[in-house]
């Protein structure tokens, strides 16, 4: 009796976590920004958002570069690895397959991207999330032709959905008067435009057969070391934390509307801003040393846009809430991926396999 037991743990544990009905596997599809990018950058040859140089991921595998915009892993490394699914690959690393897809899923993230297409648009390429979406139309096509329409339909209803972008919507975008949305919209109008452009994307992922989603809030984007170096004082942008606590209210009700109206949508939203708020305040207090200035710098010229092979590094990275102008370290990433898997309150894929009563949605007010 025990050894069929421990057979069964060995051959579920070899098998990976299946879905119910499908001889497939549950994987995840990641949209998103730098925070996100597993590497699709490195293959925008034109693009300007890079993380293919030393020192990023020096806190990886072996240490080398591999396309993520941090030392070590991101939010949606740390999220997924929790609920014991596979890293996705980055869809245009050329030596992805059908079998890769089926084995772990696809991260389309991509520095610079954002939720509205002409976001970024001084790194030349990236993929925003429309193209993200037309590449993961595309990822379906190649799926069904490889095990059939049916079974298609049950792994992509099966996976994970990850959507993580918006701060360069508003850094990249809305807040730089060299973008014509900087002059269009107030912003109150420029929340309200991101938030129908998600909604009819939300709604498109729906229609390909997205049915349980995470969406990821902003964190007090106003604090990133870029933001503080453009103020004389040193101190936080208020005005871009307030944008990003809007664009947190709006998404939350954008969710909670779009799980009520999208049939079997388990759709969640989640947000780190008020951890990482306390992080920036009393570093101390969760064991870091310094929560204004890039670990990763070049000597005193601020800002630079990355961490380029001629900069210094701090000395102790876990000590640093930030790698680089932009990017949370790994060891805040790992703090900023707990809160969420809080809020998300998602059980382990393997452990929510059996069949579910109906999800309970609505996050609590504060939650
Ligand atoms: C954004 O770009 C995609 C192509 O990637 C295009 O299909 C879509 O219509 C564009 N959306 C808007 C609102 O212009």
């Amino acid at each position: 009796m025990r050894f069929i037991l421990v057979l069964t743990i060995i051959v579920v544990t070899i098998l990976g976590i299946s879905i119910d009905g499908c001889h497939c596997k549950m994987v995840q599809f990641i949209f998103g920004d730098s925070l996100s990018d597993v590497g699709n950058n490195k293959y925008l040859s034109k693009s300007l958002a890079q993380a293919s140089l030393p020192w990023y991921g020096i806190d990886f595998g072996k240490g080398l570069p591999n396309g993520r915009f941090t030392n070590g892993r991101t939010v949606a490394d740390i999220i997924g690895d929790s609920m014991g699914l596979p890293r996705p690959p980055a869809f245009l690393d050329p030596s992805i397959t059908e079998d890769i897809i089926l084995e772990n899923g696809v991260n389309y993230a991509s520095g610079g991207g954002g939720i509205l297409n002409e976001t970024g648009g001084y790194f030349i390429q990236r993929l925003s999330l429309d193209k993200q979406i037309e590449l993961f139309q595309a990822t379906q096509k190649l799926v069904r032709t490889k095990i059939g329409k049916v079974e298609a339909e049950k792994f992509f209803r099966g996976a994970r959905y990850v959507v993580a972008l918006g701060s360069n919507d508003f850094i990249n975008n809305y807040l730089m008067p060299v973008y014509s949305d900087s002059w269009t919209y107030n912003d109150q109008s420029f929340v309200d435009y991101l938030m129908e452009t998600l909604k009819r994307q939300l709604k498109l992922l729906h229609r390909q057969g997205a049915r349980q989603l995470m969406l990821f809030g902003l964190g007090p984007m106003g604090c990133i070391p870029l933001q503080r170096v453009l103020t004389t004082s040193g101190n936080c942008q208020v005005r871009t934390n307030k944008l990003a606590l809007s664009f947190n209210k709006a998404s939350n009700e954008l969710i909670e509307d779009l799980s009520k109206q999208l049939p079997d949508a388990s759709y969640r939203f989640g947000d780190a801003y008020d951890v990482v708020n306390d992080v920036i305040e009393n570093p101390s207090k969760y064991g870091f040393e310094n929560s204004d200035s890039p670990c990763c710098s070049f000597g005193r010229i601020r800002p630079a846009l990355t961490c380029i092979p001629a900069s210094t590094l701090c000395k102790d990275r876990s000590k640093y809430v930030f790698w680089d102008e932009y990017h949370p370290s790994d060891s805040a990433n790992e703090i900023i991926a707990k809160e969420l898997i809080k809020k998300f309150r998602f059980t382990r894929a393997d452990q929510t396999n059996a069949p579910s009563p109906a999800p309970v949605v609505a996050p609590s007010p504060n939650g």
